[in-house]
């Protein structure tokens, strides 16, 4: 865990809860969600700089809406709120709050009155600008102590402040990049209203994470599970500029890579990181656990379990005891498994919920409350090369959750081959495109004609996406002439493949993978 007093973001069941997180992050300010039924001194011991009130989907006149958590409006911290947040703080103070005659979606054009222009929370702000709503339900008054600060044509009171409790509120969604000075008003009100130095830098994290790390874990004999992917290469990269030859990095190949990847990273992971390495080839005993299974959370369990299981059998024949396993868990993996911010465990990401109970290593995390792009910013920082920090994402149970169907070793060698096409004609989007993935069904076949033959095929699906840390992506138009040469290639050179489908969902409402 960071120790750095945080602007807590009270979580109300917002689509957008994460992203506000980032937003102050984004502002130099290490922030973090909590969900709203979070009792007071729970908040109060992360001795909070600020607090931000998110949206939700609740009403809030409705009797089991949620409620701010009880106290915390006494606390003299200063206060934003957001959409629900805002209307919840006029519900605390007693004003009315109803349906909306028209309920606002989208853009619409906010402007400040005399009150909010000359309101250090809009410094710097055009009178009139666009900002981006989502609500049915309206403050019908302005709370006792409050001064209302804005409006748009629908909405009479969209912008409010009590400057003796330096409590603040909008109905708008600030967070959002449509709103066209979100994140300016973001920051004044951190640096304004609330007035907090950024200190959140690259710098600090990585001198904060090494002392966490020495105090941790003191002489013990550390191990880091390093899966090839960029947050382990960064975990093992930090831990071992914490402690140096008591880490030893093991890759346990578990035979679900990419064609060539093992080699690869084996290779950059030596030159780069300094770290010791060796390398456990187990291939054949995921593959084993994996015959027949075809559910992808059993899928992710397996693959978690036998990551420790290895690491075990590796370290029961060592001389010496090994007590602390590193992993590069990331803080959205938390949150999406569900132990982020009460919120709902929407893919157990096997590095978090998929570990056994009995598991005999005490975990080191650095990473747990960061996000990608600042896990990239760490890795460049310690001297990695843009290789390894801007590798694609790749889930760690690998083509095993590409796989929609049981993982055989035919079944790898298929998607192999389809997806080393993809990643061959899509080096050029290297920049735009976060991550593709390339998702083998193999429990559709498709009917197709190869040589004036009926033949039976399977789909395979390309997933190119744009996103800024996975916790929303939008699929990425790749040029015709691109599509059609991946097809082609895909259709012609395996075999087994006889249609290419290409994938427009935005996340949400689907996730990245398809498992
Ligand atoms: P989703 O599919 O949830 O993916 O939108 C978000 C990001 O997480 C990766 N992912 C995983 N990474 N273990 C991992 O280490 C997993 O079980 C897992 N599932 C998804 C995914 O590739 C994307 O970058």
């Amino acid at each position: 865990m960071i120790n750095h007093n945080p602007v807590v973001v009270i979580d109300f069941g917002a689509q957008y809860a994460q992203l506000i997180t980032r937003r102050v992050r984004e502002a130099g300010i290490y922030s973090m969600l909590l969900p709203y039924t979070s009792p007071l001194d729970e908040i109060l011991a992360l001795r909070p700089q600020a607090i931000i009130l998110t949206g939700g989907p609740s009403n809030v006149t409705k009797t089991n809406a949620p409620k701010i958590p009880d106290g915390l409006l006494d606390c003299d911290l200063p206060i934003l709120a957001i959409c629900y947040g805002f209307q919840a703080i006029a519900d605390n103070f007693a004003a009315k709050i109803g349906l909306a005659k028209t309920g606002e979606y989208g853009l619409v054009e906010m402007t400040l009155n005399k009150d909010g222009l000359s309101n250090p929370l809009f410094n710097n702000l055009p009178v009139k600008s666009q900002v981006w709503m989502s609500h049915e339900v309206e403050v019908k008054q302005i709370p006792l102590g409050f001064v209302n600060l804005a409006s748009t044509p629908h909405t009479q009171f969209a912008a409010f402040g009590n400057f003796v409790k330096n409590i603040y509120g909008v109905q708008w969604h600030p967070e959002v990049i449509h709103t066209e000075f979100g994140q300016k008003i973001m920051e004044n009100f951190l640096y304004k209203i609330a007035k907090i130095t950024p200190n959140w830098t690259t710098d600090y994290i990585i001198e904060e994470q090494i002392s966490a790390i020495k105090k941790q874990v003191g002489h013990n004999k550390v191990i880091c599970g390093f899966s090839g992917g960029v947050d382990s290469a960064v975990a093992a990269a930090l831990v071992n500029k914490a402690i140096g030859q008591n880490l030893s990095c093991v890759f346990i190949n578990h035979g679900l890579l990419r064609l060539d990847e093992a080699e690869q990273v084996v290779a950059d992971f030596k030159q780069f990181t300094g770290a010791n390495l060796i390398v456990i080839d187990d291939s054949k005993v995921f593959l084993k656990k994996l015959q027949g299974v075809t559910d992808p959370e059993t899928k992710r369990k397996i693959i978690g379990e036998q990551f420790i299981r290895s690491f075990e059998n590796f370290v029961a024949n060592l001389a010496q005891p090994y007590k602390f396993l590193v992993q590069g868990t990331l803080y959205p993996d938390v949150v999406e498994s569900g132990g982020g911010s009460g919120t709902d465990n929407i893919k157990s990401h096997h590095n978090v919920a998929g570990l056994p109970d009995d598991m005999q290593f005490a975990l080191v995390e650095p990473l747990k409350d960061l996000f990608k792009d600042e896990v990239r910013l760490i890795g460049k920082a310690l001297g990695l090369p843009d290789r390894i920090v801007n590798r694609q994402p790749f889930p760690g149970p690998g083509l095993a959750v590409r796989i929609i169907g049981e993982v055989t070793s035919d079944n790898l060698n298929i998607l192999r081959t389809a997806d080393a096409i993809v990643r061959q004609e899509l080096k050029s989007f290297a920049k735009d495109i976060w991550q593709c993935p390339v998702i083998l069904l193999t429990q559709s076949k498709t009917v197709g004609v190869k040589g004036d033959q009926r033949h039976y095929g399977w789909p395979v699906v390309i997933r190119p996406v744009s996103s800024q840390d996975a916790m929303t992506a939008d699929w990425f138009a790749l040029p015709e002439q691109v599509l059609t040469r991946i097809s082609n290639r895909i259709t012609n050179e395996v075999n087994q493949i006889s249609r290419v489908v290409l994938d427009i969902t935005q996340k949400p409402p689907g996730t990245i993978e398809w498992e």
